[in-house]
């Protein structure tokens, strides 16, 4: 089952990898399709690669991609075991700008497709960008992080980016309960993210 998985995701990957479907393919070094395990149970997903991820290829492998290793540890969590991490859109915005309505649109289906291979139980929002895209489009980051919805049987949350808590690190400890909560949730939703 796994393996077939892993085929399917290679299979999109290689398509993904030579989209031309927005101008962001024109500035970009790599796309950044997305890893962790083909069979994860919990899907994170951010908004879109950076320098640093647009240079190597991966996400979230910048200064909050450190971050958020760091909170994910604290829950047992490991982006080369038992998650998978891909972003709304896999070319990097110019100057790190908000990935535009059009461009979201036109990236969204190979996430789309991502999420149809790996049928993860959770999703989790990482920031305001990909809230309003996957969860509602009124969605209050603010207001409403560290929150659970139920959409079409999937579990969703979101919680505030890596990169806002860098700008506004007294927010780390509202992140960090949001974490422990998500921890909790996958115990009673998840069997095999915290199996040996
Ligand atoms: N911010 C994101 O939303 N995604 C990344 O991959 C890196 C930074």
């Amino acid at each position: 089952m796994s393996d077939n998985k892993l085929n399917q995701l290679e299979e999109l990957k290689k398509n993904c990898l030579s989209c031309e479907k927005c101008g962001l393919c024109k500035g970009r070094h790599h796309v950044v399709f997305g890893v962790g395990a083909a069979d994860a149970e919990v899907m994170f997903i951010g908004e879109g690669p950076g320098e640093q991820e647009d240079l190597k290829g991966e996400p979230f492998v910048g200064k909050a991609g450190i971050l958020l290793d760091k909170m994910l540890t604290a829950i047992d969590l490991d982006r080369n075991k038992n998650i998978y991490i891909a972003n709304i859109v896999k070319c990097r915005p110019p100057q790190n700008r908000d990935p535009q309505s059009e461009e979201q649109e036109n990236c969204i289906p190979w996430l789309r497709r991502q999420f149809s291979v790996i049928r993860p139980k959770i999703i989790v929002c990482l920031g305001r960008i990909a809230a309003t895209k996957i969860i509602r489009p009124d969605f209050r980051i603010t207001r409403e992080h560290g929150q659970f919805f139920n959409k079409n049987g999937v579990i969703m949350t979101a919680i505030l980016h890596p990169a806002a808590l860098l700008r506004y690190p007294e927010n780390k400890p509202a992140a960090f309960e949001d974490f422990l909560r998500l921890q909790d949730k996958i115990k009673e939703v998840c069997e095999h993210t915290y199996l040996p």
